[in-house]
């Protein structure tokens, strides 16, 4: 019997790889090789539990080294590549845009040269097989007004910050490797995802630590922001449905149908912390609440239109936003191990440099 081939994970210690792993591992057999630089974003004990699955392998390394990728490729002959690595966080990107050009822009185009030279010498029931997933983001798509209507697939891109910028040039290099090298590529654009292992630089961890811990939530501008929020487990779940049933060289436009300006996701953290959390520092946590400087070009609304997804492949959330921030505040809760391991020097001096208050 053939040995079944494993998928090629990249940037699966990070927070939606690694969701993504964990859910992979509890519902689909075949195994799993994950590739990940471990950047200050990567953490091994996120996917502790399933560290001694034979089924998990890891190697540590940068996508855009080519000859190692190219070697896991000989070696383990995976049928799909699904691609998360990436440097994710638009404030790092706005202080620093090279790592997000490096990363998403140059070790995407190094997977994508990899996959061609892979996939070229496959016979052709293997090569109709084979499938390499773009996880990108819905900032490419740029801002909205308030009364248009959500992103759709067709929506012209439109990126603001030099991380929408990096994802919308990856992407664009992924539709191109399929149109002129027919390599079998999906793209899947999702909107902001919250939940267990989300690094606390992000809006929904950080919230959820400074108020538990009594220091000042910062919101920028007029914390009237509209973000459309997508528990990651459901996302994960849309990426295995494009994946397995996915027509070759589409995009996918993903999002929760949770359209919140920040301001309301910070106050229904505050008031869920104030009924699990009566005793912290200070309650109520909304005393805590600072309006900060805004994000410069700080994109004003994004929405998903997830029509094409849920018609076609018959994907949608299980959560509700209620339901995914109340199971995500209590896992912050209790992992405090997690957070202290995480939120060690580097990023001190993040937290440092980005909030002077
Ligand atoms: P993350 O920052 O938590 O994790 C990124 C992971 O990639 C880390 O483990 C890091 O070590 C690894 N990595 C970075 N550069 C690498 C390189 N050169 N080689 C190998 N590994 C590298 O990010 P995330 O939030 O999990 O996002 C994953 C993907 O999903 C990204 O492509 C992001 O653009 C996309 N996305 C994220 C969101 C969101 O809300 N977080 C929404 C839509 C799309
Ligand atoms: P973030 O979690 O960084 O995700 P993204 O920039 O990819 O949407 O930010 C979500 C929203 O929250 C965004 O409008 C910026 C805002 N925000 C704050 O108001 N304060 C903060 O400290 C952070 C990190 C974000």
């Amino acid at each position: 019997m053939a040995k079944t081939q494993p998928i090629l994970v990249t940037g699966g210690a990070g927070f939606i790889g690694s969701n993504f792993i964990l859910q992979w591992l509890a519902t689909e057999g075949t195994p799993l090789i994950s590739l990940d630089k471990l950047t200050y974003a990567g953490n091994l004990s996120n996917l502790e539990q399933v560290a001694s699955d034979q089924r998990y392998s890891f190697v540590q390394g940068d996508i855009c080294d080519r000859k190692l990728v190219q070697n896991l490729l000989a070696r383990h002959r995976p049928s799909a590549i699904v691609h998360f690595a990436a440097e994710s966080h638009v404030d790092r990107s706005i202080h620093g845009p090279d790592d997000f050009i490096r990363a998403n822009v140059n070790g995407t185009f190094a997977l994508l040269e990899e996959a061609r030279a892979y996939i070229s010498g496959m016979a052709t029931d293997e090569k109709s097989r084979f499938r390499f997933l773009h996880i990108s983001t819905d900032e490419v798509y740029g801002s909205l007004e308030p009364d248009e209507p959500p992103f759709s697939e067709a929506t012209p891109y439109n990126p603001n910050s030099p991380y929408a910028a990096s994802k919308a040039a990856s992407d664009h290099l992924v539709r191109a490797y399929h149109h002129t090298y027919r390599l079998p590529t999906l793209t899947t654009n999702c909107s902001n995802n919250y939940g267990p292992f989300q690094f606390p630089e992000k809006l929904i961890p950080l919230t959820i630590l400074h108020a538990s811990e009594g220091k000042p939530i910062p919101v920028y501008g007029d914390g009237q922001n509209v973000r459309d929020w997508l528990f990651v487990e459901d996302h994960c779940s849309a990426i295995r449905t494009v994946l397995s049933l996915g027509r070759v060289g589409e995009t996918y436009n993903i999002g929760g149908k949770s359209e919140k300006p920040n301001l309301e996701i910070v106050r229904t953290i505050c008031t869920i912390l104030d009924e699990l959390r009566p005793h912290d520092p200070v309650v109520p946590h909304k005393n805590l609440i600072t309006f900060v400087q805004d994000r410069p070009g700080h994109d004003r609304r994004y929405a998903i239109d997830t029509t094409k997804i849920d018609r076609e492949l018959g994907w949608r959330p299980r959560q509700t936003f209620d339901t995914g921030i109340r199971s995500t505040i209590q896992w912050y809760l209790a992992h405090d191990g997690w957070i202290r391991e995480v939120t060690s020097g580097a990023y001190r001096q993040w937290i440092a440099t980005q909030y002077s208050m």
